[in-house]
């Protein structure tokens, strides 16, 4: 709630002159302002401001209010949002914001030292003598980025050597101002310049001011972007790159093009696509998709044709439910980045990719299954589960039925089995894909994903699963020390419901490995397919029991995480059967609950008379 008080000492610090004018030429008649409305179409002025009394109206379309009405309705804000949006932009905290966080230095004074910085910096690149400058230029000029684009994007060179901190202390900014904006570490209580010798690219807030930055190294080095770390005014989450200067363009198109790297919104707004974005290095959040729907309802992601790229789409399914917009993907050919792109083959290329981007659902589950050999009953099964939890995250949407369809269709089995393994299918667990690199040595650039760490993932998992996520560990790790037992085994595992979705993908690349395979080769394709591997193997306890034959461990392995996962799924009908089930389909959920509690019953049975 924000209080009438707030609300009042907002609208007294802004100017609605000034307010309207950022978009509206204004000519005074009187006391008032007269021009033409921003709302609808017209050639004659019939929309006016009184400065005196803080009102506007059009006599055209009749629209008119105060300002939080004007900046809801140019904006697409909705009331509340409409107060922060002002107060933001006059740069006054409301007591929701004191609350929220520890009185640090004030947040419109971070924003005036990050716009002192870009202004410091950005003078550095286009005038600086030295040698390191002289070599920023010339890089950026080599990339296609002269001067004119450098000046229009405020990019900007950092010197280091403390240049910053010098300049911003002279400016009056103090040793808390400076740091809070994360533009200095604390190196034993000497302030040091956070980014040394790197071509900047200036983060600006939707208001076009300056609220973090991205510096590239030059030439090659890592990390290769460092990126300011999260402040009171500086959200990867929130923020997009470029997002102030496209979003007129996104509401004139009612298309936002969504990309990965800094570089690309650049190159792609110089070749005329002026309604393009980026993420800040980590993936796309639900806050960014609400941001790009307050403006167009179709939204483009286009990703790097890498695994990344693959992951990233994959990762934006969860918020095809939780959006009015229609999400669109295109992946460039040749792997090449949007940037490449537009410089080889020049933007009428693009403009054609772009109309051939399809809906992001059938974008990942072709490409998923453009490696699976459909003759192959095994695979199928594989695949079908595969899909299962790619789509889990939309188990309670009402596409759900077009989903399944378009799945069984592929692979050959009914709509039904595929939307009950959809639904039984945990929601995946893996964090958010961070490209954004931790600098090495550099202990203030710890990564800061922007979903949820591993241990807070495990944290929230119940006692069930965390019980069978230890049998699933043990399961790998006995898979890795003899994977051709495992190999004969394989139909079982395929089948089996994973906790941990990596824990599936690196079972079924071991399972994927040629009989023969060497442990160490084994281990390896488990790392091709999760990064994470040689460490999940390596938390898994090898089930000690000497009197029993690899076969016989590897069943007990498998018979323990099946049990867990029957009662997982006896648990998941439960819950589903306490929600509005039509009559066909609770009969149809009591059949598979009793089969599955038999299946639980036999299978702890077997375990105990082994143990
Ligand atoms: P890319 O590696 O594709 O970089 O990462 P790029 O933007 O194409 O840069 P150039 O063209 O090689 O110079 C895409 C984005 O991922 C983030 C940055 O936001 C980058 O723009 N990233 C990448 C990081 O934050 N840190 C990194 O170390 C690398
Ligand atoms: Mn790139």
């Amino acid at each position: 709630m924000i209080s009438e008080e707030d609300k009042e000492r907002v609208r007294q610090a802004t100017d609605i002159v000034a307010l309207v004018g950022e978009t509206v030429v204004l000519r005074q008649r009187g006391s008032e302002f007269w021009g033409c409305c921003p709302f609808h179409h017209e050639k004659s002025p019939s929309f006016h401001v009184n400065p005196t009394n803080g009102l506007w109206k059009c006599f055209g379309c009749g629209a008119g209010g105060d300002v939080f009405a004007y900046v809801m309705k140019r904006e697409n804000l909705d009331f509340p949002d409409s107060i922060r949006y002002l107060a933001d932009r006059a740069g006054i905290e409301l007591a929701e914001e004191r609350a929220a966080g520890p009185r640090g230095p004030k947040r419109n004074r971070l924003v005036e030292a990050l716009v002192e910085a870009e202004r410091f910096f950005s003078l550095q690149l286009m005038r600086g003598k030295g040698e390191g400058a002289a070599a920023a230029r010339s890089y950026l000029a080599g990339r296609g980025f002269g001067s004119a684009v450098c000046g229009r994007w405020d990019l900007g060179f950092a010197p280091g050597n403390g240049a910053l901190v010098g300049h911003l202390s002279q400016k009056g900014f103090g040793r808390d101002e400076i740091l809070a904006a994360d533009l200095a570490v604390d190196r034993g209580g000497v302030l040091r310049d956070r980014f040394y010798d790197r071509a900047m690219f200036p983060i600006h807030d939707e208001q076009g001011r300056c609220i973090g930055f991205g510096g590239r190294v030059i030439g090659d080095g890592k990390p290769k972007y460092l990126n300011t770390r999260e402040t009171s005014t500086f959200h990867k989450s929130k923020n997009l790159f470029a997002f102030d200067r496209a979003k007129e363009s996104i509401a004139a198109k009612d298309e936002a093009i969504v990309v990965e790297g800094y570089t690309d919104v650049i190159s792609l707004h110089e070749a005329g696509f002026t309604n393009v974005v980026a993420t800040l290095g980590t993936a796309l959040t639900e806050d960014h998709v609400k941001l790009l729907t307050r403006f167009s309802s179709t939204i483009i992601c286009m990703f790097d044709g890498d695994a990344a790229g693959q992951r990233a789409a994959e990762h934006a399914i969860q918020y095809l439910d939780r959006t009015k917009a229609r999400l669109l993907c295109v992946v460039l050919p040749d792997d090449l980045d949007p940037a490449e792109f537009v410089a080889a083959r020049g933007a009428t290329a693009l403009t054609d990719q772009l109309g051939g981007a399809v809906p992001l659902v059938d974008f990942v589950l072709d490409k998923r299954l453009s490696s699976v050999d459909l003759s192959s009953p095994g695979q199928r099964v594989a695949a079908l589960g595969d899909m299962a939890s790619l789509l889990a995250p939309l188990k309670h949407s009402v596409l759900l039925d077009s989903y399944a369809t378009q799945v069984a269709d592929r692979l050959g089995v009914t709509v039904d089995e595929t939307k009950r393994r959809i639904r039984d299918s945990p929601v995946a667990t893996q964090a958010d894909e961070v490209r954004e690199s931790s600098a090495e040595g550099d202990e203030s650039d710890l990564r800061e994903p922007s979903g949820p760490t591993a241990a807070e993932v495990l944290g929230t998992l119940s006692p069930d699963d965390r019980s069978q996520l230890r049998a699933e560990r043990e399961l790998l790790t006995l898979m890795a020390a003899t994977p051709d037992v495992a190999r004969s085994d394989a139909e079982r595992i395929a089948a089996l419901s994973w906790v941990d979705d990596r824990d599936r993908a690196i079972a079924w690349a071991m399972l994927a490995t040629p009989d023969g395979t060497s442990p160490t080769d084994v281990v390896r394709a488990a790392t091709e397919a999760c990064e994470l591997a040689p460490r999940i193997l390596s938390t898994g306890r090898l089930v000690v029991r000497d009197e029993l034959s690899d076969a016989d461990k590897m069943t007990f392995a498998i018979d323990n995480v099946e049990l867990y996962s029957c009662r997982r799924r006896v648990r998941a009908i439960k819950a589903r059967l306490e929600g509005h089930v039509e009559k066909e389909e609770m009969d149809d959920l009591f059949r598979q609950a009793t089969d599955l509690q038999r299946r639980a019953k036999a299978l702890a049975a077997k375990i105990s008379a082994m143990a």
